[in-house]
């Protein structure tokens, strides 16, 4: 089943696409009782090898098929289709979608295209502007309809499900415009419908109307579908190069079978494994030092929080482990929360993720010689001031005994970027197999999912309007006005 041809490897790309430098986690580095000893790494070692079996028992068995997404020709041939047609004929792509369904294309757009692509004039952008629509705020929605030009904008709704209930209002939002703007023959024309093959409304109107629709492959859930027509379409349209993401993406895939010792995206898993269940650090922080992938910092918070965040185990018992993964933003943050990181309860672990050289530089000039507070910083760069303030605060943090560690990309590109996502979504599989859970589904999400479709009338969601209303009857004695 896995050994479709692999994609050639990217071309003119450093060896290492992804470093984890994991020395400041250790007791050497933070003390005895802080970090992890030589018998905490021996544990990780051990249990890591059984993570491994159970794994790639199950990989073999087909029940981990995002694994093999980066190597699926046919997505990557569809897209690369849409974006040829709508690089001619459209002016923006609108992402109706939310978690899964838009976290990912959100992330990756905002590491490999230019920070300011969608207000580049037309000519110098060269491709649609992107916009990820994953919030129902009626004064967010309205804005971003006002700004759009009907005539020129293609949707992609996407929704696994095709059931939740954001993206299914967004979309009769939509659908109704175009019909009433453009005409009901028109729909057909600007629109993108990525569902479930098989089942749900989605995939029934997508049929029905004649759509055209791409499939979210069964087996795979939102926050491992990045690399799927999910993620893939959109990004095509967006000018991104998904050739090579899905290249990078395939050696990380490559990587992650290999023995676990030297496997990242084992010992990520293995490491924050040992300092949540040995250390009792059970937070998380994933920290980029870089604007582009500030976004996959908050991608990652779903799919750790997601993934991991489990009451029971696969045994039926009681889940007593969890890691809760925040985001912060070098360096903006150093500014707002690393004080709590250096000296708030010793819960967290920091998780720096770098970039070795930035792809554009900006000089800071040698004015103000004579002022000792500035003339040092004349002369230097922005990247460098970046590199520095995040190497000082991984000092700094290490001094004070609160264990980080760093993954560093070489650069940024497609390659990269690709290696990064998948090794965390393996990562992620890796955690879950070590702490016994399941991590591939949300059934923590759903509850509230069920009284939303009680106050909002759904059939058959009845009883969760009255029990919502019995919460209503105890009476509110702590409302401040
Ligand atoms: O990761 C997940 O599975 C979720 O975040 C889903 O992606 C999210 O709930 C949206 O679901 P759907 O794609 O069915 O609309």
């Amino acid at each position: 089943m896995p050994d479709k041809k692999p994609k050639p490897p990217v071309k003119e790309e450093p060896e290492d696409f992804l470093t984890l430098d994991y020395n400041n986690v250790t007791s050497e580095a933070l003390g005895a009782g802080k970090g992890l000893g030589p018998e905490d790494l021996a544990e990780m070692k051990a249990a890591l090898g059984t993570a491994f079996k159970d794994i790639e028992a199950r990989y073999r068995k087909g029940l981990l098929p995002f694994m093999d997404l980066p190597r699926d020709p046919d997505v990557a041939k569809a897209s690369r289709k849409l974006a040829e047609m709508g690089r001619k004929r459209f002016e923006t792509v609108v992402v109706l979608g939310i978690g899964g369904s838009a976290l990912g294309a959100s992330a990756v757009f905002n590491a490999l295209r230019p920070l300011n692509h969608n207000d580049l004039p037309p000519a110098k952008r060269g491709w649609p502007r992107l916009i990820v629509c994953d919030n129902i705020d009626p004064e967010g929605f309205a804005a971003v309809l006002e700004g759009l030009d009907l005539k020129n904008t293609f949707f992609n709704v996407i929704s696994k499900s095709g059931a939740t209930a954001e993206t299914m209002s967004q979309f009769m939002i939509v659908f109704d415009q175009l019909q009433r703007t453009l005409g009901r023959s028109a729909i057909k024309e600007h629109l993108l419908i990525t569902t479930d093959p098989e089942g749900g409304v989605l995939r029934k109107l997508a049929d029905q109307g004649d759509f055209n629709s791409l499939p979210v492959p069964p087996g795979v859930g939102g926050r491992y579908s990045v690399l799927s027509a999910v993620g893939i379409a959109p990004l095509a349209m967006a000018g991104v190069n998904i050739t090579d993401l899905l290249a990078g993406a395939a050696r990380a895939q490559e990587d992650a079978r290999k023995p676990p010792s030297g496997n990242k995206a084992y010992v990520f898993a293995g490491l924050n494994y040992m300092l949540t269940t040995a250390k009792k650090r059970n937070i998380l922080v994933m920290m980029p030092y870089s604007d582009g992938l500030s976004r996959t910092g908050e991608w990652f918070g779903q799919l750790w929080n997601e993934s991991l965040g489990k009451s029971v185990r696969l045994d039926g018992s009681p889940n007593p482990w969890s890691q809760t993964a925040v985001k912060a933003l070098g360096v903006t943050d150093q500014h707002s929360q690393l004080q709590m990181y250096m000296e708030g309860t010793d819960e967290k672990t920091i998780c720096f993720l770098g970039v070795d050289a930035f792809r554009h530089q900006v000089n800071i000039p040698s004015i103000f010689k004579d002022f000792d507070e500035l003339s040092y910083l004349g002369g230097r760069n922005l990247g460098e001031l970046m590199a520095s303030e995040r190497q000082g605060v991984a000092r700094a943090l290490t001094e004070s005994g609160r264990p980080n560690m760093t993954l560093s990309l070489p650069k940024i590109s497609a390659a990269t970027v690709g290696y990064l996502l998948q090794t965390l979504e393996v990562a992620a599989v890796v955690s879950g197999s070590l702490y016994q859970i399941n991590p591939l589904d949300q059934p923590g999400v759903e509850l509230g999912k069920q009284f939303t479709y009680g106050l909002m009338g759904r059939q058959g969601y009845a009883s969760f309007k009255d029990r919502y209303a019995k919460g209503l009857s105890v009476k509110k004695k702590f409302i401040l006005k």
